[in-house]
């Protein structure tokens, strides 16, 4: 009986066509990473879920409606983490690095976990690379992190638009809450809101019925409630913008959807892209170190969703770079082996181990993606030369195998 095959969850999926995409924009991003001073970290893909209770919020829309929750056999309350800064934070005072006194930059990527309907740009499985610092509370950081995300984005060849607004902090989200709190209470709201409004008011800016979002334009904004260290902070990051001449629009409503934002956050879109516009998002988190149990220490980082970025990618011939090497003959299958073989430390090569006509090997190598196509057949073998074809510069030549090294890609 024919067995029915098995297919991947619903917003999951298979990274395949896609992996020579994924790893170049991992290289790039991690590359870059490094030259800004951050150092790879990773952290568990499960977690306790009160991990993400007490960061990302509880009243936030991923952890009460998106969380992969469930309870272990060792009846421990865990989930699938939603997002990297949590994670981070957690192992960053786990390992007691909050007690070091100095600046600290950590760099990760990998999937993330959020039940939402899934569409176009927006999965249940996802990944993300992100970039966390601790220890720097000044505006210089935050407008470091953004010309990161800027420079990555540039080498991708993507372009982009970037939304920032302050989210203040403890001292003025306090006055401003009940500000906003007496304004929701002069309107209707849906029933997500009327709750958002108790528990968290700030979250109503989440809110995606159009009634709520209309209501919202006359809603007092953060940004123009800030206390005076908030609003010097906002204005540094800005001038330094300016100075970098990194363009940006101000955007009022955008409170970011997790909790631990304090002062400055910001998002990276690409109108190229659907609904689903957002590739990177982030911002300073100064209390959440503290509120995790950690010695006080100031914070900023933002993650970029690695499948937009792909789908906004273009390889070019450049990046495709390999090398194929081929015979037409079965007897020269192990010498073209050996050869091959003496040079892949140092190149991508791909030795074809069936021996076929040309008109096949071309057809095959460039099914591949590969820029040089070697080929030995009995006159090369005899001659000890090879038959080579570049596919990118569409030129062809007779070389001695001796030079073979030197005409890699
Ligand atoms: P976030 O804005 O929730 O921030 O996510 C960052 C990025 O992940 C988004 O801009 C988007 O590109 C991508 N993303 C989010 N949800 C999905 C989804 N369901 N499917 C595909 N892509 C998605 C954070 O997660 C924060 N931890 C960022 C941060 C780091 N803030 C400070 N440090």
């Amino acid at each position: 009986m024919k067995k029915e095959p098995i297919f991947a969850l619903r917003g999951m999926k298979d990274t395949i066509d896609e992996a020579k995409k994924f790893s170049y924009f991992i290289g790039i991003a991690s590359d870059l990473a490094q030259k800004f001073g951050f150092s790879l970290i990773q952290t568990p893909i499960l977690e306790q879920t009160s991990l993400f209770m007490r960061s990302v919020g509880a009243s936030s829309d991923i952890v009460n409606k998106e969380m992969y929750r469930f309870v272990d056999k060792g009846d421990n309350d865990v989930c699938l983490r939603p997002e990297g800064t949590a994670g981070v934070v957690r192992a960053f005072i786990e390992k007691k690095l909050d007690r070091q006194d100095k600046t600290q930059r950590f760099f990760y990527y990998g999937p993330m976990f959020r039940y939402e309907r899934p569409q176009k740009g927006r999965f249940r499985q996802f990944y993300q690379f992100g970039v966390e610092t601790f220890g720097e509370a000044s505006a210089y950081e935050t407008a470091s992190l953004i010309m990161l995300a800027k420079n990555i984005f540039e080498l991708l060849g993507i372009s982009f638009e970037i939304e920032i607004n302050s989210i203040g902090c403890k001292t003025c989200v306090k006055a401003y809450k009940q500000k906003l709190q007496t304004f929701l209470s002069s309107i209707d709201l849906c029933d997500d809101c009327k709750t958002r409004k108790e528990h968290n008011p700030l979250r109503v800016f989440d809110c995606k019925n159009a009634s709520c979002i209309q209501n919202y334009t006359h809603a007092p904004k953060i940004t123009d409630n800030l206390c005076d260290e908030c609003q010097n902070d906002f204005d540094l990051v800005l001038d330094l913008l300016n100075g970098l001449n990194i363009e940006y629009a101000i955007n009022k409503n955008l409170v970011r959807g997790l909790d631990y934002y304090t002062k400055t956050a910001f998002e990276f879109t690409s109108n190229a892209l659907g609904a689903q516009n957002a590739i990177a998002g982030g911002g300073r988190y100064d209390a959440l170190v503290e509120a995790l149990g950690g010695k006080p220490t100031c914070a900023v980082g933002f993650a970029i969703g690695i499948e937009r970025i792909l789908d906004l990618m273009t390889l070019r011939h450049d990046e495709l770079s390999a090398n194929y090497i081929g015979v037409l003959d079965e007897r020269l299958i192990k010498d073209a082996f050996l050869l091959s073989s003496k040079y892949r430390k140092s190149h991508k090569i791909h030795c074809e181990t069936k021996a076929r006509t040309l008109k096949n090997h071309l057809k095959h190598a460039s099914k591949m993606g590969v820029k040089k196509i070697f080929i030995i057949g009995e006159n090369e073998d005899k001659n000890e030369t090879i038959w080579l074809k570049d596919l990118h510069e569409q030129r062809e030549k007779i070389i001695s195998q001796k030079d073979l090294e030197r005409e890699l890609d």
